[in-house]
Formats: C-alpha cells, structure tokens, sequence
C-alpha cells in the first residue's frame, strides 16, 4: 500500500510516499525558518499562507521524486493534531481534496504518533515492544510502546517541554529563532563546569520531568554576570544547560528501562537531534546492556515520512476506509486507539 503523507502543522511543510512493502519511497520539506526569523518565533497565520504557497507543489515534486503518479497511491495521510489550527487545515483540506478526486481512503495522524513510530523508518527497525522518549518543542514524554496505537504514558513534564526550555534559554542568550539548534551548536564552544544549574527532579523516584526552573535558574545566573556575559560565558552557560537537561533525560529515560524491564530505547521529536543528548544516551544505554534507536537527524525534527508511515500503518491495520476530514489543535495522545 503507497500512502502520500502530509505534515503542515507548524512551521514545516513536509510531504512524502510511503510504500508498506518498499519502505520510504521519497520525502521532501520546506522549513519556514526564514520566514518567522524576523519575529522571533513562528507566527501562526503567516505559517498556514505559507504552507498554502507550497503543499501542493511539494507533493507534485515527492510523487516524481518517488516515480509515481497521482493515481498510484493507494491512501492519503494528514497530520490533524495537535498544532496550529490555521496550519493543520491546509494539510486537512488538500488531503482531503485530493483523496476525495483519486477516490482513495483517507486519514488524519496524529502528530506524535508520527513521532513515535519515525524510527521505524530506518535501520536497524526497533521492534515492539519499547520505551519512547518523545521530546519535542511541546513534548517531554516517555512511553511504554506495546504496538501501533498502544502506548502507555510512563512519565510527563510538568511545566515547559525540553524543546521548549532549549528555545526560551536561547531567548535569554539573545541567540535567533529557532533557539534549540542555535543554543546546542554554541555549547560546542563552551566549557564543561564554568557554571553549575541545577538538575530539577533528577531525584524525584518518579519518571516526571520539569524544566521551567532551570530557565528560571539561567535568567538569574545571565543577570548575575552581567556585563561580564561575553561571548564565552554564553558559550559556558549554554553548555551547561544542555548538559543539565541531557543528564535529567539520560537518567529519566534509563529509569524507565529499569521500570518496564524493556531492553530498547527509542528516541523521537526534534531534541533528538541533539547531539550530545545522542552520545550519553548511547554510552549509558550500553553500560545497562540495552539498546537505543534514533531516527536519522532528518526525522527527528517534524517532517512527512513520519506522517505517511503513521497513516500507512494505521490503514494496512484498519482497513482502509476513512474520508473523514477535521483537525484537533489540542489532542492527548492517551485518546487513540490500536487498530482492532
Ligand atoms: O519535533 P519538533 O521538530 O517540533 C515539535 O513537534 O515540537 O521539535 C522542535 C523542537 C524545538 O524546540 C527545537 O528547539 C528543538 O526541537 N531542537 C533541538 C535541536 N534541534 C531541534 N533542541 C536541542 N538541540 C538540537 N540540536
Ligand atoms: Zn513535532
């Protein structure tokens, strides 16, 4: 079965085809970066006017880059929620359109479940079950995951997401939107111990997570140095916050492992991308004599693939049969089902 996926609830307009037998046939994104840099965070109307401009050209390009015509797929796969409402509808409406013109099924993804399933589209497949880490720009979550649309909430964050906290602390560093890449790739620079934050909820006994303190923690420390926060101490703090939220995802993470007994660790959403998150996390889940699975860096982040293979998995299970349109900007992903 060949799904076409839609992304376009943020600031990313991701397209791809999906094949239940090939795997990924072609992908394609266009960032919107540039376009909300100059108001230093994403401007919700400007996104949907931008994924208006590109969606239908995007999927023009991946259905060539995949050598297929429109007629060639088999089902249609939006992201519905959550995000931006004005930007799920343009996914939600040519999905639909289009499904309805080609006369195939059609279905609306939920944007984490894409998420948790995107390391499935690389090698080695981690196999059922396992603990997700989901850390996003609004997400920090760990996940018992038994199968497709079965997943059990083992941990939360109880105020700002880890991306969320990357993206303020680089606000307050005075570094440009988007704050995560930015703040890790200037930690490169800095040096280990120069400054200490604290580790929140390191001890807790629980696998819950809370990072609006150490922003709290690194405002303060920015204003208690100053004059003296030249271009190396920025380098420093920012070294140090990556390495505390690292050392609280790497220990929660393992915890969760420990808890379930599961052998394998899947890490998905967009501070999967980072890099030193990547090595502690491979080093530690070595020493534990379990496993830990990535996506590629290009699926970490939001995208398309993720949401074709979602909707492919979801249809191949449930019968392909939906045409429902909607969107749901504000959706728990304890409300899905797994297919019967
Ligand atoms: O999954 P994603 O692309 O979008 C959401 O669904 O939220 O995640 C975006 C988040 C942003 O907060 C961004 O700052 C963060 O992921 N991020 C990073 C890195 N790359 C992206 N955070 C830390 N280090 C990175 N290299
Ligand atoms: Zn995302």
């Amino acid at each position: 079965m060949r799904v076409l996926g839609i992304e376009t609830s943020c600031d990313e307009t991701g397209v791809a085809v999906y094949d239940t037998g090939q795997g990924l046939l072609a992908h394609a994104l266009h960032s919107q970066v540039a376009l909300h840099g100059a108001y230093g965070g994403v401007v919700p109307e400007l996104a949907s006017r931008d994924h208006v401009r590109h969606l239908v050209p995007l999927i023009r390009r991946v259905v060539g880059e995949a050598g297929l015509g429109l007629a060639d797929l088999d089902g249609i796969a939006y992201t519905a929620g959550p995000g931006l409402a004005g930007a799920l509808l343009v996914g939600a409406s040519v999905a639909t359109a289009l499904a309805r013109a080609l006369r195939v099924p059609v279905v609306g993804v939920h944007h984490l479940e894409g998420h948790l399933l995107s390391p499935l589209l690389g090698e080695p497949k981690p196999s059922f079950p396992f603990v997700a880490l989901l850390v996003s720009g609004g997400h920090s979550q760990l996940f018992e995951v038994a199968g497709v649309g079965r997943y059990r909430l083992l941990g939360d964050t109880l105020d700002d997401a880890a991306g969320e906290a990357f993206d303020k602390t680089a606000k307050l560093l005075g570094l440009p939107y988007p704050g995560g890449p930015a703040l890790a790739e200037l930690a490169e620079s800095g040096r280990a111990g120069a400054y200490s934050l604290p580790r929140p909820m390191l001890d807790s006994g629980d696998l819950d997570m809370s990072f609006s303190g150490l922003k709290t923690a690194v405002a303060t420390l920015v204003r208690r140095v100053g004059s003296a926060l030249d271009a190396q101490a920025r380098a420093d703090i920012a070294r140090e916050f990556e390495s505390a939220v690292v050392e609280v995802l790497v220990a929660k993470a393992l915890a969760a492992l420990h808890v379930t007994g599961l052998k394998s660790l899947v890490v998905a959403g967009g501070v999967g991308a980072n890099r030193q998150l990547r090595v502690r996390l491979i080093e530690s889940t070595s020493a534990a004599r379990a496993r830990v699975y990535f996506p590629s860096i290009a699926f970490c982040t939001d995208n398309g693939a993720m949401i074709a293979l979602a909707g492919a998995l979801r249809m191949d299970a449930e019968g392909a049969a939906g045409s429902s349109f909607g969107v749901r900007p504000r959706w728990d992903l304890s409300e899905l089902r797994a297919p019967p």
